[in-house]
């Protein structure tokens, strides 16, 4: 049975970024996990928006996603909340996964993904996670049973998570990698079972 492999995409290209800094905790801890993390910044996200003209370089990014999602058995969503809802860069990366329509496995099929949201008070994140959790259920993915939704000022502290949202971070990753675990194991029973 091969490594775990978790994709981590940031939904915040902003300097010294709340979103980064806690998704980052919570692709540590799956990497403690013995998960192979794949994590994509901001930066690496900014893409044109989907249905536009894209060219070589654009192209070459775009494919790159697509690899490391298809590739990946669990997924790791951080996005800032933006006007209650997650970042357009998000899910703008999120649309070009329309690229695996035709995959095996289509889109987010049979991978967990653990969300974090962060914001700049309380209802904003929490409105941030149910649209980050509408979106992992249009593609057929799984969202994780918790959920970290978090408002900035307590949640972090110079970049650093207060301990119970570490712990919060590191939950949603067990739960991403455990459920991976389960569903091979699941493949395995299902392939003795034939
Ligand atoms: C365009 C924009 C819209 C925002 N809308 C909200 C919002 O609706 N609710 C909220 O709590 N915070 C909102 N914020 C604040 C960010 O969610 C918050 O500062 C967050 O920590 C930013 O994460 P980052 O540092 O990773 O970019 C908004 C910020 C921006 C730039």
């Amino acid at each position: 049975m091969g490594v775990i492999r978790v994709v981590a995409l940031c939904g915040s290209q902003a300097p010294q970024s709340s979103t980064e800094s806690l998704l980052r905790v919570a692709a540590t801890h799956a990497e403690l996990l013995g998960a192979d993390v794949c994590f994509f910044r901001g930066e690496q996200l900014r893409l044109p928006l989907y249905g536009s003209p894209a060219d070589a370089r654009d192209a070459a990014a775009v494919g790159e996603l697509l690899a490391s999602v298809a590739a990946a058995d669990g997924v790791l969503l951080g996005s800032p909340s933006h006007h209650g809802s997650l970042s357009g860069l998000l899910k703008n990366a999120i649309d070009y996964l329309e690229g695996l329509r035709d995959h095996a496995n289509p889109y987010l099929t049979d991978k967990a993904v653990g969300c974090v949201a962060v914001g700049a008070g309380t209802q904003g994140p929490v409105n941030t996670m149910r649209s980050l959790r509408d979106t992992v259920h249009s593609l057929r993915g799984w969202p994780t049973p918790l959920g970290v939704a978090v408002d900035r000022a307590s949640a972090l502290c110079q970049g650093i998570p207060s301990p119970a949202v570490e712990h919060q971070l590191a939950m949603v990753s067990r739960q991403v990698v455990e459920f991976a675990l389960a569903r091979r194991a699941g493949a395995g029973e299902r392939r003795v079972g034939n």
